[in-house]
């Protein structure tokens, strides 16, 4: 939550941070504000609202300098507000904070520095940073930085500039991403790849318990004890095409578009051609531990939840080692029980969900060996994590998670196939055939793209119903609970996902004439069940909107709406019946006028618990 954009160089620092500001909207934009220094002097502005808010009032009132520091905000402590919103400052107004993460001993911190004398202007956690520097000043900014953050606890990626230090910003982090950034003769601070890749591709990602000085030219890195730290530069492969929207309306439908490429990217690679064999360099699992392995734990949030429901439908089918799924934040605090045997994997797309790193470290006390399945390249659960599977579907933008969620998909499958030659449930020429339906898969996702009209003219029919229930069987169940997810994120329309045969156990009793019903009737063992369950839709009044890939004579009489699939593997089949449902999400939203890419009240990457 929250995002934070730096820049120090020889070019005007306000046109840098607003644009990669708009880039890091996604992860919050109740308010935004900068801070820049102009010939030694700080200078302040900040509003209520997005950044374009903010833009506009730097063109009524321009602030130069070619330092600063920029933030948009995702309240957590302190309502939305001018005075809550980022940076704060000292008693003094020289030092500018601009903050990531939350400071659970705030009340504490504040009460103390208030009996002190500190004068409080917001309601907000990050104030008291910028009142503990002042306290801590003594004539050098880190040092008070470094000793602050020893008597403050929480969560932090934190940006600093004073007229203390006119040529330099400070950092830290713990718990936050902050990512630095170095072009000639400037440099950047990010909290986010993406946002900086513009200018550059060279960067260091900040680890918990550092803290940083930067200059035009120099960036020194220490812990808290202030021992200085060497860390290499490292090149990110991201083309910086893939953050901006490439001629589409918003980034969810870029996104959405983006599948069949992203997927290519997740299985290249992975799979050698020649011989099928499957291989992830960063997995850090031995064959030997593979074949221990009795359990399978998967932990996620949201969108990555629904992708571990997959994976355990997969495992327990292929590899036939029981399998479970944990909501990230019920498993970190629930004392699980696990052991060396059992292998927990974390699915998440930004690496900073605060509920599964929690979840990630709670497994490596408990003992287990910990995999996660992660997006963003170096993210804090990739690096916390004994083992990672990097999905590479390039950065994704929009908050509803779409392409992510597909090629999380695609890699549960591959591991699953993978554990289950090495348990001997699957023999070669069966990896060969379901890899081969994976090689395959990308094709018939933009055939699936193709429905893309007939989805619009059906979100046009259903954009005013206010509430619509999802149903699947088997794997489609997951896909049900995920088409419903991104209704309710994009539309703000209340969608309930159920196992289809849940259904007469409750929901039935919301079906009438005015309840539309989005019905996965995939191929499978399954699909008669599915059959019945539309019958009973059907008999309540229900508008029945079915996804399937065939045109059999039943469905097609029983069903209001049908979208067609290509036909594919029963396992495969959830990575293409989802892509209709995001569309719908999608047009259902945009014909209700909502916000597609920054839906209200949330944020991309929740890193707070
Ligand atoms: C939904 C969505 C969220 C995320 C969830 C976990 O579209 O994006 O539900 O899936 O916040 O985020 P990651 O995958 O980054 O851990």
């Amino acid at each position: 939550m929250c995002g934070i954009f730096g820049y120090i160089g020889e070019k005007e620092a306000i046109p840098f941070i607003l644009e990669g500001l708009k880039k890091l909207e996604y992860r919050g934009y109740d308010s935004a504000g900068v801070a820049t220094l102009e010939k030694g002097q700080l200078f302040v502005t900040k509003c209520l609202g997005k950044i374009q808010q903010l833009e506009e009032e730097l063109s009524q009132k321009p602030i130069g300098g070619q330092i600063g520091v920029g933030h948009t905000r995702w309240a957590t402590h302190g309502k939305p507000s001018q005075p809550n919103s980022h940076p704060h400052q000292d008693c003094t107004g020289k030092i500018a904070v601009v903050h990531n993460g939350i400071i659970e001993n705030y009340l504490e911190l504040r009460r103390e520095l208030a009996n002190k004398g500190h004068h409080f202007s917001s309601t907000t956690d990050t104030e008291v940073i910028a009142h503990l520097i002042e306290e801590n000043y003594d004539g050098d900014l880190l040092q008070a930085l470094a000793k602050s953050l020893k008597q403050a606890r929480g969560a932090y990626a934190l940006a600093i500039i004073s007229e203390h230090t006119p040529n330099s910003i400070i950092i830290a982090r713990q718990g936050s991403p902050l990512i630095v950034g170095f072009g000639a003769e400037e440099s950047f601070i990010s909290s986010d790849i993406a946002a900086m890749l513009k200018y550059t591709n060279k960067i260091i990602q900040l680890e918990n318990g550092q803290i940083g000085r930067l200059t035009p030219k120099t960036f020194k890195l220490f812990d808290l004890e202030l021992t200085p730290i060497k860390k290499r530069k490292e090149l990110v492969s991201w083309d910086p095409q893939s953050a901006e929207k490439s001629g589409f309306a918003h980034f969810m439908l870029k996104e959405i578009h983006e599948q069949p490429s992203a997927i290519r990217n997740t299985i290249e690679g992975r799979i050698k051609a020649q011989d099928h064999i499957i291989h992830f360099d960063e997995l850090n699992l031995t064959d030997k531990e593979i074949c221990r392995i009795n359990r399978i734990v998967f932990t996620a949030c949201g969108t990555s939840w629904h992708a571990a429901l997959i994976g355990e439908y997969l495992f327990e089918q292929f590899a036939k080692i029981p399998a479970e799924v944990e909501y990230a934040a019920e498993f970190r605090y629930r004392e699980p029980i696990i052991d060396d045997k059992t292998l927990v994997i974390a699915i998440t797309q930004s690496g900073e969900t605060a509920d599964t790193l929690g979840a990630v470290w709670e497994a490596k006390v408990q003992g287990a060996k910990v995999i996660s399945i992660c997006n963003v390249v170096g993210s804090s659960i990739a690096r916390e994590s004994h083992g990672v599977v990097y999905t590479n579907a390039g950065p994704e933008i929009g908050v509803a998670s779409t392409k992510a969620f597909t090629t999380q998909l695609a890699i549960v499958y591959l591991l699953a196939i993978l554990f289950g030659k090495r348990h001997g449930f699957i023999n070669e020429q069966q990896s060969i055939g379901l890899i081969n339906d994976l090689i395959e898969l990308p094709g018939k996702l933009e055939q699936t793209l193709q429905v893309e009209k007939e989805v619009e003219r059906i979100a046009e029919k259903l954009h005013k119903a206010n509430n619509a229930l999802y149903l699947g069987r088997g794997k489609g169940f997951p896909i049900a609970l995920e088409g419903a997810l991104k209704l309710k994120e994009v539309s703000y329309v209340h969608a309930e996902g159920y196992p289809a045969a849940e259904m007469k156990h409750g929901p039935i009793a919301l079906i009438d004439h005015k309840m539309p019903v989005i019905v996965l009737a995939l191929a499978g063992r399954r699909y008669e069940k599915i059959l019945g369950n539309i019958e009973e839709v059907k008999a309540r009044g229900g508008i029945v909107i079915a996804i399937a890939s065939d045109k059999e004579p039943a469905i097609m009489e029983k069903a209001d709406e049908i979208i067609f699939i290509p036909k594919t593997s029963e396992s495969l089949s959830p990575i293409l019946a989802v892509v209709p449902l995001q569309l719908l999400a999608y047009y259902i939203a945009l014909k209700r006028g909502c916000h597609v890419d920054q839906p209200r009240n949330l944020a991309k990457s929740v890193t707070v618990e």
